[in-house]
């Protein structure tokens, strides 16, 4: 992204803290593995989000308003023996101009350089709670300050309610990022679907997901692909991917890539064998049709709980539809909790740089009124595990779990499905897999 684009979220992240005020945004570092192996680096979505930098051990300080420089960089100085091991760096001296900071220097000299930019200022905002080693760091700065009897902040504030509300709302480069990403995880859905049968294990269709994302420039999944077939699918968090497709099963895929950081978060689930039961058929339309009517709730003015009521209603009129909840009305359900050991999830959440985005779900203590810009999921699913919750339940619909997800943004005048290209019709997903793309 252009690097306007991050100065113009640091200005108004500025804005919102004042002038008298200084933030610290810590980026991340790497994490061991095993051995001396570490995971691939995944930048902080907070520090990112304000920098677009990803290498480790950074920390940005913006300091609104100040003379000599309002942003300053710590970050990993050039070192051409460290680079040929671990990849090369940006640098102290090209990282201003690339990154449209005003000031960098060596992390080596945060010690030093650090409490010099905190001096006079009364507020101090920061992520505090997250790195208790960092917390620790930031009120030895402030002790250095007030060691040397000049003025120091007196007051903490968490950066979160500041920062995450910026993040809420996604700019037109975020918006046509998270597309691209969406579009992307569509075509790995599709080739999942079109490469599935009976006999192949779960991992085979996660290597599926896998190669589309690689092979369209997105590197990373956005969270672990969960691909559950059977009763699997009623794990919510079902990882472990090493069974095998069974003929007459469903699948459930909950998977999305992650492009230059921003998340997807896709589920579809369909037939091993590419023919839906006439009780898979069931339950997957109505799950489709809850998702639909949650979609359709979502425009601006509209609440951040409505899609999950308007699915809720739809869900539990269908399961006593089908003689799965024994009730007159579902009114009566509801207020019974009837279709609470079915229904186990809420139907959204923030999407963005996180798969569970950053941000309030409430304002004052109600659901907070949806505006254009914001991303959310909308995902009902259905889930009739073979336990002794579910003995009542007629033994047909048992071992069965739907979940559909799309990623929606909302825009002036209602929402854009991000995940369109995804199939999910039912006929569109059997042709599909009978007859190819
Ligand atoms: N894939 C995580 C979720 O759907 O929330
Ligand atoms: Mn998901
Ligand atoms: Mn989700």
């Amino acid at each position: 992204m252009d690097k306007l684009e991050y100065s113009h979220r640091r200005d108004r992240l500025m804005a919102a803290i004042g002038p008298n005020s200084v933030a610290i945004v810590a980026g991340a570092k790497e994490l061991r593995r095993n051995g001396d192996t570490h995971f691939p680096f995944r930048q902080e979505s907070d520090f990112f989000y304000l920098t677009g930098f990803a290498e480790p051990n950074a920390v940005l300080v913006l300091a609104p308003c100040a003379e000599k420089a309002e942003a300053t960089i710590f970050l990993n100085p050039k070192d051409p023996s460290a680079e040929q091991w671990t990849g090369i760096r940006l640098g102290v001296d090209a990282a201003p101009e690339r990154l449209g900071i005003d000031q960098a220097f060596d992390v080596a000299s945060m010690d030093e350089e650090l409490p010099k930019l905190i001096e006079g200022r009364r507020a101090l905002h920061a992520l505090f709670g997250f790195d208790g080693d960092f917390d620790q760091r930031i009120f030895s700065w402030i002790n250095k300050v007030k060691s040397q009897r000049r003025p120091h902040p007196g007051e903490f504030v968490n950066l979160a309610q500041s920062l995450h509300e910026l993040r809420v709302i996604k700019s037109p480069l975020e918006q046509d990022q998270m597309q691209r990403a969406a579009d992307i995880t569509a075509k790995a859905h599709i080739r999942a679907m079109t490469s599935c049968e009976p006999g192949k294990s779960e991992w085979n269709l996660e290597g599926e997901l896998l190669a589309e994302f690689m092979t369209n420039g997105a590197r990373f999944s956005a969270y672990p692909s969960i691909v559950a077939s059977g009763e699997n699918a009623c794990i919510m968090h079902y990882i472990e991917n090493d069974a095998t497709l069974n003929d007459g099963d469903l699948v459930l895929i909950d998977a999305g890539c992650e492009l230059d950081h921003y998340a997807s978060d896709v589920t579809r689930t369909f037939p091993v064998n590419g023919k839906f039961s006439p009780e898979q058929h069931d339950l997957y339309q109505l799950c489709l049709e809850a998702q639909k009517a949650a979609i359709a709730s979502v425009s601006p003015d509209r609440r951040f709980s409505d899609p999950h009521e308007a699915a809720r209603r739809v869900l539990t009129q269908g399961l006593i539809d089908l003689d799965i909840i024994d009730c007159e009305s579902v009114d009566d359900a509801i207020e019974a909790g009837k279709e609470k050991k079915f229904l186990v999830h809420r139907c959204s959440h923030w999407l963005g740089l996180d798969v569970h985005d950053v941000g309030m779900f409430e304002d004052n203590g109600k659901s907070r009124v949806l505006e254009p810009g914001m991303v959310l999921t909308v995902e009902p699913g259905i889930y009739i595990p073979s336990n002794e919750q579910m003995q009542e339940v007629a033994s047909k619909w048992r071992g069965i779990g739907v979940r559909i997800e799309d990623d929606v943004l909302v825009t002036e005048d209602g929402n854009r499905v991000l995940s369109a290209k995804a199939p999910k019709e039912l006929g569109d997903i059997e042709s599909l897999m009978a007859n190819g793309l």
